[in-house]
């Protein structure tokens, strides 16, 4: 059976294709490689020793897309491919639309042309905006406070809207909570450009002596540290959710959400605590203002995945610490 993976080059992307070759699938990967580097799928191909297909090809360009679905037999698709800074769609909020839902509509076109009806869309917990308690479940009120969260909620109406008018379509919306973490074997990992946003990078580099210090955005949240609490995941469980959904998706129609969380919050000082027990490396910090946009706390009640998907997250948070760390060492620039 052969998938398509969109994005399949970035970091929940190349994750998913290893579980996806070790389950025996055949996949084909597109990606532009403007957020991502051809070398993680050189590493995957090295961590499993099976083959992947690639197109170098952006979701905009409809020939090159097209050819993707002429020239192979394709079952269902995973979709990765977008854009993903908060902070970044609000300084280009234009591209994130273009980009994230465009894309997304010639993706489906060209999945509606060739008779492929079988979609798994990566979104994000962010869609439950600001949630009124914790844990959130998929049944909580969505909504979005920036450019990149509204594409995320937007797709997620297209694809609701495109399973009404056809009752063939089966679709998984994966909404994850806080990806952190690598592969075991330390090939592949979290390798942002630039200045990291998320946290586990930021203080991955601060360990490897390429940062200074942690910035620790808010002490005073109504948290029982007063840090943000967050239901960081292993992005390796994460991407095992993936083979779960379409495995769901090949036997149904419809279409349904998922949260994929561990159910767990910890707080930024608690994560920094944990890295620095598995790792042995200190962490410096300050704790300066709230980052806009930041809530207190968000975490997933994760029972539906586990109910339906039959899905539940394995590792923990040392784990996640333990692993990242070890991709951060063998690559301390990264891809
Ligand atoms: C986690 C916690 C920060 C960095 C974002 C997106 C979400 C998803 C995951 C795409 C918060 C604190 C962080 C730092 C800090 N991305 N922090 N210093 O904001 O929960 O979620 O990434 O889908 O859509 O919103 O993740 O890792 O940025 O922050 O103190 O240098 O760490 O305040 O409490 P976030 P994050």
């Amino acid at each position: 059976m052969e998938i398509l993976v969109t994005g399949g080059a970035g970091y929940i992307g190349s994750h998913t294709c290893v579980e996806l070759l070790n389950s025996g699938y055949k996949v084909i990967v597109v990606d532009n490689f403007f957020n991502s580097k051809p070398e993680s799928l050189k590493r995957v191909q090295e961590i499993t020793g099976k083959h992947l297909k690639i197109y170098e090809v952006d979701t905009l360009d409809e020939v090159t897309l097209e050819k993707v679905f002429s020239e192979n037999n394709i079952e269902a698709v995973i979709h990765f491919a977008g854009f993903k800074s908060v902070g970044e769609s609000l300084q280009i909020p234009i591209l994130y639309y273009h980009n994230n839902i465009t894309g997304t509509l010639i993706l489906c076109e060209k999945m509606k042309k060739y008779n492929v009806k079988k979609l798994v869309f990566s979104s994000s917990a962010t869609v439950y905006g600001m949630p009124k308690s914790v844990p959130i479940s998929e049944s909580f009120p969505l909504s979005a406070n920036n450019p990149y969260g509204r594409t995320k909620l937007m797709i997620e109406t297209i694809l609701q809207d495109i399973c009404a008018a056809d009752k063939q379509w089966s679709v998984a919306i994966l909404r994850y909570f806080n990806p952190i973490g690598a592969h075991e074997s330390g090939k592949i990992g979290e390798d942002p450009s630039g200045t990291p946003n998320n946290l586990m990078p930021f203080i991955t580099q601060v360990a490897v002596g390429k940062r200074e210090k942690l910035s620790i955005f808010g002490g005073d949240y109504d948290t029982h540290d007063g840090t943000g609490v967050r239901d960081y995941i292993h992005v390796v469980d994460i991407a095992k959710g993936h083979i779960r959904a379409l495995e769901r998706i090949i036997k149904t129609s419809g279409i349904e959400a998922y949260n994929l969380g561990t159910g767990i919050g910890y707080s930024v000082l608690e994560v920094v605590k944990n890295f620095q027990k598995v790792t042995n490396k200190k962490i410096p910090y300050v704790i300066l203002k709230r980052r806009r946009g930041d809530i207190a706390e968000c975490y997933a009640d994760p029972i539906k995945a586990k109910t339906i998907l039959k899905w539940s997250a394995e590792k923990n948070i040392q784990d996640m610490c333990r692993d990242a760390w070890r991709f951060q060492v063998n690559n301390p620039n990264g891809y």
